[in-house]
């Protein structure tokens, strides 16, 4: 249980005493949430964040008692961003899912969908992918629809690979673009605004002090996409959730 529930910025605040009671938190609402959308006989189709946050989660995800409540067969994996980097690379955010999370429980490999960097051009990943969206994920509201869309925030207000001052923020049309991002000096591959905020359920995992004050940016700042691209995420139909550890929550303000 968590140890606050308040709402700030049209969002629902989830905060857990520590690491260990906010890893449960989060694994506890992707099992509900993946076993109620299951039940309807429906698959589920997740988007996962990259970076280093998620990996307690996925690790927990892996084992008891969150490996055995989870339905793995119905679940579609699909990652929000991508480093243009080849499956193997430790910078690869799908080689974490696979070596913590999709290694270890029964996931067909055929419903992971890994956004096809490494290759050839991030251009060339981001319009291959923009077309597995389009072929496999249900539309609502003319878009693909993810049922999960699990998203972290980088110091910068940053999150998927929508960066401070970028093209991406403003793009409307596509659902997958690339970007050379000059502040990581990287080609990242990318969902947009459109098709992140389509998703029924949107949840940001953040854990630590250090992303205290970019959290308190994004859900209590002045509104600027610009500089802090994570206040662009608001979903259009669904369900906007943070789940933070305290120390990340330090500097809200509750009511
Ligand atoms: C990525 C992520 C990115 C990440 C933030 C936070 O590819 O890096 O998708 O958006 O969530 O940069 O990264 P950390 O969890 O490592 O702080």
């Amino acid at each position: 249980m968590p140890t606050e529930r308040f709402h700030l910025a049209g969002a629902e605040i989830l905060v857990g005493a520590d690491v260990e009671e906010t890893v449960r938190i989060a694994a506890g609402q992707f099992a509900a949430l993946t076993r109620k959308i299951a039940a309807e006989g429906r698959a589920v189709n997740v988007a996962l964040s990259g970076g280093n946050t998620p990996r307690p989660l996925f690790q927990a995800l892996a084992a008891d008692p969150f490996a055995g409540l989870i339905p793995w067969d119905s679940l579609q994996f699909f990652w929000g961003d991508e480093r243009n980097v080849p499956p193997g690379s430790p910078d690869s955010n799908y080689s974490m899912a696979r070596e913590l999370l999709l290694s270890k429980v029964p996931v067909p490999q055929a419903n992971i969908h890994r956004i096809p960097t490494g290759n050839g051009t991030a251009i060339e990943a981001a319009d291959l992918y923009e077309r597995t969206l389009r072929e496999l994920v249900p539309r609502s509201g003319g878009l693909p629809r993810f049922d999960y869309n699990l998203l972290g925030l980088g110091l910068n207000g940053h999150t998927a690979s929508l960066f401070p001052g970028r093209p991406s923020l403003h793009e409307q049309q596509r659902l997958v673009v690339a970007d050379h991002v000059d502040q990581v000096n990287s080609w990242r591959v990318t969902l947009t605004p459109p098709v992140l905020n389509n998703a029924a359920q949107i949840t940001f995992f953040v854990l630590g002090e250090e992303k205290a004050d970019a959290v308190k940016k994004v859900l209590e700042g002045s509104r600027d996409h610009e500089r802090i691209p994570a206040q662009l995420i608001a979903p259009r139909d669904g369900t906007l959730t943070w789940i933070l550890d305290s120390a990340a929550a330090s500097q809200l303000t509750r009511a």
